[in-house]
């Protein structure tokens, strides 16, 4: 019974992703992994070029980018924080890289919605997407910019 509810709770949700996602292919067995926003890379790639003008001010993401108020996120997508050399992060940032912090998607989700939840302390002030599907798809976004995750799992 609760399996029947959860399968077709997956299958509804992997139904959206389908019809929704236009540049990453989505899987049946992705979607039966939930939760799938916290995992895997859901979003649209192409909306979320539209919500990375909201980071603009601060960021610039292609390689080789210069660093503004914060760094260059060529990149960013799975590696660990603190991932670029030449940008002065915070010291609390700087903690959490030593004790082997990674930007998983998860952890980039929670971030980008409210980054003191992640780093207390730290020094990007920046209200947050309150919308999950803005961070799924700036989170797409910048997977097309290089970084861990953004390669095949191995
Ligand atoms: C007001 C400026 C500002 C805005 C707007 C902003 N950021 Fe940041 N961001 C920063 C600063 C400053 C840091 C460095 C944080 C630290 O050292 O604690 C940072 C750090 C980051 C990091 C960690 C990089 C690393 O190598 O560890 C990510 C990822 C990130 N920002 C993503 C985003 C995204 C995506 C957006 C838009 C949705 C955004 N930021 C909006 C200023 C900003």
């Amino acid at each position: 019974m609760l399996k029947t509810t959860s399968f077709l709770a997956a299958t509804a949700a992997f139904a959206m992703t389908a019809v929704m996602a236009t540049t990453w292919q989505v899987t049946p067995a992705m979607a039966e992994d939930a939760p799938v926003a916290a995992t895997e890379i859901t979003g649209d790639a192409a909306k979320g070029k539209r919500v990375f003008n909201r980071c603009k001010a601060c960021h610039t993401v292609e390689e080789g980018g210069p660093n503004r108020v914060g760094p260059n996120l060529y990149g960013v997508v799975g590696a660990e924080f603190g991932h670029i050399e030449g940008y002065k992060f915070s010291p609390a940032l700087m903690e959490l890289k030593a004790e082997g912090k990674v930007w998983d998607v998860a952890t980039l989700d929670a971030y980008l919605k409210q980054p003191k939840d992640v780093i207390p302390g730290g020094s990007m002030a920046f209200v947050g997407l309150r919308k999950d599907s803005d961070r799924a798809d700036v989170i797409a976004y910048l997977a097309t910019f290089g970084g861990p995750e953004a390669a095949p799992a191995e």
